[in-house]
């Protein structure tokens, strides 16, 4: 059994033509003698009408019959009609169950957000899903395609670590055969030592946090693309940033225009445009302070402080120059003010917040050791990393860009789960 058309392929053929049709019943109607199912399959939704006296008789009782969800293969003739959610209905003469629906199919209208997680597994043949996973799937692709031509090589990198990335207290701890191991929160350390191979690299794979933050904006699994780069200071990593992010969103715009409008989502390039305003953490310290917040020099800025800031902005916009000490201990110390770090993180407007994490990382074999001390870390535990600043040891820089951020921001979805097949959360490892 193999398909020989899809939805979108008969959308498009002319008037008349016979064609077989596989797919899912997604809903059925009834008028007298005339059943119409909206017939799904991963391309879209088609009415057919199944007539009595037109199809066959089994076919006419199959179509009565048949529940939701069910597979089924159904033969007809191709009919243009406005009234046909997308101007064209299928008139059926034939229609044959593959495979019945066993029970009533649970996903119905007026069920609860947690029956929805619970069903997850269901839930994804909502066309609303769907649609989210297809634009996710372009903008994977998109953002491959533009670092690729770009000179990014993609390497893929171990989950398995031994010593955090971003900090201990977000590490999930693993059983490695009786030694302790983690799950990593970021490659970027291997994609340090790969630059001095191979320059430009980029991957695109899972992070874990072991985040107890229940925000809408927090999964403890995540897909990251990272980038890192030989030869590049804070600048130039910005600069990688913006025309990133732009290519994402120019690209989503024009490849992705159906499923975005299908959403409600307008998403024009613009919205993303370099040049992005830049401003260092202390403005922004200033604007939330004259926004009432209570917050003072050398805390970190958190969902809500984010959320705030970003109000204030049209485009993503770069906050750099963190006080060193809210930031991970790789961060470069500016040497005009070794108080803050050469970082930049970049923001979404309206009220989104962080999208990417990054900046330039300390080459300086003595002054990252010193930094991993002051951090009170354990050097030996970084051995590998520190020696990597031994031989021929170059400015470098990268950042991590969360997909499910973004996919959030630019779908505007109300909780960043959305933007997940099968999101994990702190309190969701099912289905
Ligand atoms: O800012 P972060 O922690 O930076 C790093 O991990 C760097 N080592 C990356 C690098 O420079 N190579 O994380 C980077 C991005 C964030 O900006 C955010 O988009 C996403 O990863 N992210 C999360 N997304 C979903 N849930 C979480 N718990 C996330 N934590 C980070
Ligand atoms: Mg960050």
């Amino acid at each position: 059994m193999y398909k020989t058309f899809y939805i979108k392929d008969v959308l498009q053929c002319r008037e008349g033509s016979e064609v077989e049709l596989i797919g899912w019943v997604r809903s059925k109607r009834r008028h007298g003698k005339l059943i119409f199912i909206d017939l799904r399959d991963s391309t879209g939704v088609m009415q057919v009408a199944v007539k009595q006296g037109i199809a066959d008789e089994s076919s006419f009782v199959k179509a009565l019959e048949v529940g939701l969800e069910s597979a089924i293969k159904v033969r007809g003739v191709v009919k243009r009609d406005p009234r046909a959610p997308e101007g064209v209905e299928l008139h059926c003469n034939r229609l044959e169950i593959l495979s019945e629906s066993l029970d009533d199919f649970p996903i119905r209208k007026g069920v609860g957000l947690k029956f929805l997680l619970d069903n997850r597994h269901l839930h994804l043949r909502s066309p609303k899903v769907t649609t989210i996973m297809k634009i996710r799937a372009n903008l994977m692709d998109i953002a491959r395609r533009w670092l690729k031509e770009n000179g990014f090589i993609e390497v893929n990198c171990p989950t398995f670590i031994t010593a955090a990335v971003e900090g201990g207290a977000t590490l999930f701890k693993v059983d490695y055969f009786g030694r302790v191991a983690y799950l990593t929160q970021s490659v970027q350390f291997y994609q340090e030592a790969a630059i001095y191979s191979l320059e430009k690299v980029y991957s695109l794979q899972p992070s874990f946090r072991a985040e107890l933050s229940r925000t809408r904006r927090h999964l403890t699994e995540f897909w990251h693309l990272e980038v890192e780069m030989a030869y590049a200071e804070l600048n130039d990593i910005m600069k990688v940033i913006e025309e990133l992010i732009y290519a994402i969103v120019n690209g989503l715009s024009r490849e992705s225009e159906k499923e975005l409008r299908d959403l409600g989502r307008v998403v024009k390039p613009e919205i993303a445009e370099p040049p992005y305003p830049k401003i260092r953490y202390s403005e922004a310290l200033d604007i939330l302070q004259q926004k009432g917040v209570n917050i003072s020099w050398g805390d970190d800025f958190g969902a809500d402080e984010e959320r705030i800031l970003s109000k204030e902005f049209e485009k993503p916009f770069f906050v750099t120059h963190y006080p060193r000490e809210t930031k991970a201990f790789y961060h470069m110390p500016d040497p005009g003010n070794p108080s803050v770090c050469l970082n930049a993180d970049l923001l979404a407007p309206g009220g989104y917040g962080e999208i990417v994490g990054g900046g330039q990382r300390i080459h300086d074999y003595n002054l990252l050791v010193e930094r991993i001390k002051e951090n009170g870390l354990n050097v030996e535990d970084y051995k590998w990393y520190v020696d990597l600043r031994r031989y021929g040891s170059v400015p470098h820089s990268g950042f991590g860009l969360g997909i499910e951020r973004m996919l959030w921001w630019l779908l505007q979805l109300p909780h960043i789960r959305s933007a997940c097949l099968f999101p994990r959360t702190p309190t969701r490892v099912y289905p």
